[in-house]
């Protein structure tokens, strides 16, 4: 099953499955976000997730940290009920494409504090589109953070020397941290890489 063929929260439950089952890589990456965001050493930090899915991800953040302002976009609707109904806390959720141009907008005004200390997204930039549309994304969150804040794309990649091979937007480390740096970010590296996975983020201090 695909996102797109989503309609119910059945659905959601199938998907969230299937998640879990072929990717067991997934809990060690979404501890090592929580820990990076953790390390901001902020109190009460405004977290924005794009593409939030089945809300794993939403749920550890909010566990972890109890102070978090969460704020999720998805561009479909039952991932996002399926998520505000299971979260301990009141996030807040944006519904929207991201390769619209409405969305930077929206995440402005969904935030209660006035600032974006993190932006953060697993396993799902790869979907949204090729590499220009990855680094156009990147651009548009280098602006909407804070003068400390961070960004983390925690994306399924190619290796080295397979990107001919490799679908537009599964690419290799370098490859997206070439776009960070692009995207004018102060500082960019490469923080957990795993079978699957590359942790890659960009900070603006
Ligand atoms: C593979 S799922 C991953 C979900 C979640 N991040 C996780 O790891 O459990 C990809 C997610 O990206 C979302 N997505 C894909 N393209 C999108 C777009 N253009 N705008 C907003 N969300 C999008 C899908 O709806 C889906 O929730």
């Amino acid at each position: 099953m695909s996102f797109r063929d989503i309609q119910t929260q059945d659905d959601v439950e199938v998907y969230q499955k299937r998640l879990t089952d072929n990717y067991p890589d997934r809990p060690e990456i979404m501890s090592h976000i929580c820990h990076q965001i953790e390390q901001l050493q902020i109190e009460d930090p405004t977290v924005v997730e794009l593409c939030i899915g089945p809300g794993q991800l939403a749920e550890t953040l909010c566990n972890i940290i109890p102070r978090i302002n969460y704020i999720g976009l998805d561009f479909i609707q039952p991932f996002l009920d399926f998520t505000a109904a299971k979260l301990l806390i009141d996030g807040k959720f944006v519904c929207a494409n991201l390769t619209g141009a409405e969305w930077p907008n929206l995440l402005k005004n969904a935030s209660q504090t006035g600032r974006i200390d993190a932006i953060v997204s697993m396993q799902s930039l790869h979907d949204v589109g090729d590499a220009d549309q990855i680094a156009s994304i990147y651009a548009q969150c280098q602006k909407l953070l804070g003068k400390e804040g961070l960004f983390i794309n925690a994306d399924l990649i190619t290796q080295e020397g397979d990107e001919a091979n490799a679908r537009p937007g599964r690419l290799t480390v370098p490859h997206h941290l070439e776009l960070l740096q692009a995207a004018g970010y102060a500082s960019t590296g490469c923080s957990l890489r795993t079978a699957q996975f590359g942790v890659c983020f960009g900070r603006n201090r």
